[in-house]
């Protein structure tokens, strides 16, 4: 009989509700089926403001109550949670850590997929969406925190800091710098958007470093989709006292429907660890091979 413990990140998905083999409207179906008659009105308002434009579409997160509606709001990104969980999975086999916490960790799926992988690691979880964080609980086996992780007070220390597309694009400031172009081993960006994007990130990183201790290490998987928002999240790890370990860091490509995305995943070890840290230019080589 197979446990959960054996079971891969697709298979695991699956056994939470995932609709793995769904068109986005047959999701969009199943989704509004599964809520209440007010709160498929409200998904359905989100979506429409969302789609001319007029929101950043984040009130979704607000929508699921249960574990089924979680499933279905996330399966539109499976392939992604896919990806990011068997990457996540080799990174906590390589370091071994006793505690881990993770940042935005919505409905707690990447920590229930650890959780079943190993019982024996703390874990924790801090997600500013509440109705998710309850339903995280369940599959994490604790209550998680929830909060603003930019704000919130870190309940101890741990060894790995966690964040699987925890962090939304929409809620940073477009740049006000004018635009120009350099170019770092072959990859352009535009040093101003990369400058001003560097200085939103200290927070988050900053606020991150809080969580650990002197030996944490941070492991990050999220839309960097071009070197400029790559270097300027590498400079703000790098002032949080974080360095890339390239080795283990790696670039994912995952097919959405008819799309495909590429993503880094990057693991970053405590400042003085590592004699060989990256230099720009080799970051720049690793994200654009
Ligand atoms: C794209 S979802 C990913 C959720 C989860 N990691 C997963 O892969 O299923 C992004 C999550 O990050 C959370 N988030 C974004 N910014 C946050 C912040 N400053 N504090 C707490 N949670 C945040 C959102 O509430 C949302 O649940």
């Amino acid at each position: 009989m197979l446990t959960t413990q054996s079971l891969g990140p697709r298979a695991f998905l699956k056994s939470l509700g995932f609709a793995l083999d769904k068109r986005p409207h047959q999701i969009d179906r199943l989704l509004l089926k599964s809520l209440s008659p007010g709160d498929a009105e409200a998904l359905r308002m989100i979506w429409s403001t969302r789609n001319a434009g007029f929101s950043d579409g984040l009130g979704t997160y607000l929508i699921p109550k249960t574990l089924k509606q979680a499933a279905l709001q996330f399966s539109y990104d499976w392939p992604r949670a896919v990806a990011t969980m068997d990457w996540f999975d080799e990174v906590v086999r390589r370091l071994g850590p006793t505690s881990i916490v993770e940042m935005g960790c919505g409905a707690g799926f990447l920590l229930g997929f650890l959780r079943n992988r190993d019982p024996g690691v703390h874990l924790q979880g801090v997600d500013a969406a509440r109705n998710l964080v309850d339903i995280g609980a369940a599959l994490s086996g604790h209550a998680l925190i929830a909060g603003d992780y930019l704000a919130a007070k870190p309940d101890r220390a741990y060894d790995l800091i966690v964040c699987d597309f925890g962090f939304d694009m929409a809620r940073f400031k477009p740049s006000t710098t004018p635009h120009s172009i350099a170019a770092c081993a072959g990859a352009q960006y535009c040093p101003g958007c990369s400058d001003d994007l560097k200085v939103q990130f200290d927070a988050y990183l900053r606020a991150w470093r809080r969580w650990s201790h002197a030996g944490s290490h941070l492991a990050v998987a999220g839309r960097l989709s071009n070197f400029g928002m790559l270097r300027a999240f590498v400079l703000a790890a790098s002032d949080a006292g974080w360095l890339p370990c390239l080795q283990v860091s790696t670039v994912l490509t995952v097919k959405h429907d008819q799309d495909a995305e590429r993503f880094p995943a990057l693991l970053f070890v405590p400042a003085g660890a590592d004699p060989e840290a990256p230099d720009m230019e080799a970051i720049a080589s690793f994200f654009n091979r």
